[in-house]
């Protein structure tokens, strides 16, 4: 079958190929996949994936076989997956690793919630509750950021959306951003969470801006800028406030599943800001690279 594969050599670092079809375990179910997304880290890291593997994590598509041990949906059921191998005409992915996509949402706009959903929705329930709370989200015009804005106003935080300049803000105040700010000079008031997906100068300053007792979310280091904080400053009197990694993306069957409800509800919108076929990935990656992209990139597996 067709599928990406990382392949350093080419001009992208992938190529088209064909490769064996995937088997799955007896815990898996293999889809036939329809749309799958690109996400930040998978194209910027590209030279870093394992030569002649299959890319991409966030699909959606059509179960054509079922988990041997009798887990997960049935064939014909449609599904949204996050899992290594994405990016061919079928996948295997865990039965715990997928979802049953409501009749009423669109199988494309399925296939751009897993990674940045997951990423938004765990990291705002790591900070815990943001309710009446003041929620600063870095680099908020982003995959994950836009996500992040809606959800942390679905939680009742007062959300600051910050970006890179004033067109990319544009629609975040419609998916619930309060504020919307060019970087993080205009920022007058100390916030109680922080969303980091930018790094660099971004995380110092929002460290900055943190009031005791807050918790700093580091998502990502989409500026790919060094961080140098001043002296003294990771010293604050009062509460602890707190910096934390994400990276588990384990386990997403259940999450997969709130995303999902929440999007055929229509309470969260999953953007697409950039959409074709798969042979246009380059066309793709630069979009998203040169932050040209108003959410989602999402490849049609035709
Ligand atoms: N830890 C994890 O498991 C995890 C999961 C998902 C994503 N990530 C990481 O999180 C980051 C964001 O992911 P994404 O999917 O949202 O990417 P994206 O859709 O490409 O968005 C990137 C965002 O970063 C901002 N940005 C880029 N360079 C910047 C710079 N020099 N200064 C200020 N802002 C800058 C852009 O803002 P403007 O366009 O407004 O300028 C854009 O909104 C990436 O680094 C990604 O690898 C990590």
């Amino acid at each position: 079958m067709q599928a990406l594969i990382a392949a350093p050599e080419g001009p992208h670092g992938f190529r088209f190929a064909e490769v064996p079809e995937p088997v799955p375990g007896p815990g898996q179910v293999l889809v036939e996949v329809r749309h799958a997304s690109i996400n930040h880290g998978e194209v910027r890291h590209i030279g870093f994936q394992p030569v002649g593997g299959v890319l991409g994590y966030d699909a959606a598509g059509y179960v054509v076989q079922a988990a041997g041990d009798g887990t997960g949906p049935g064939v014909g059921e449609r599904v949204v997956a996050f899992g290594a191998g994405a990016w061919a005409r079928r996948a295997a992915f865990d039965a715990g690793s997928v979802a049953v996509v409501p009749p009423s949402l669109d199988l494309a706009e399925a296939a751009a919630l897993p990674l940045v959903g997951i990423t938004a929705l765990r990291t705002l329930r790591a900070a815990g509750s943001v309710l009446g709370r003041r929620v600063l989200i870095t680099g908020a015009s982003g995959g994950v950021g836009r996500m992040a804005v809606q959800l942390a106003r679905l939680g009742g935080a007062h959300v600051i959306a910050s970006v890179g300049s004033p067109e990319r803000g544009d629609g975040l105040r419609e998916l619930g951003a309060n504020e919307i700010v060019v970087g993080l000079d205009d920022i007058n008031a100390p916030v109680d969470v922080v969303l980091d997906s930018v790094g660099g100068g971004h995380l110092v300053t929002a460290w900055s801006l943190l009031r005791p007792g807050g918790s700093l979310q580091s998502i990502g280091w989409a500026s790919d800028e060094p961080a140098t904080f001043p002296l003294n400053s990771i010293f604050a009197l009062g509460a602890a406030k707190t910096l934390q990694s994400f990276g588990d993306a384990s386990h997403p069957g259940p999450d997969l599943a709130v995303l999902t409800d929440l999007a055929a509800r229509g309470t969260i919108i999953a953007q697409i800001g950039w959409r074709g076929p798969w042979t246009d990935l380059p066309d793709a990656m630069t979009a998203l690279l040169s932050r040209r992209v108003m959410g989602k990139a999402v490849l049609n597996i035709d």
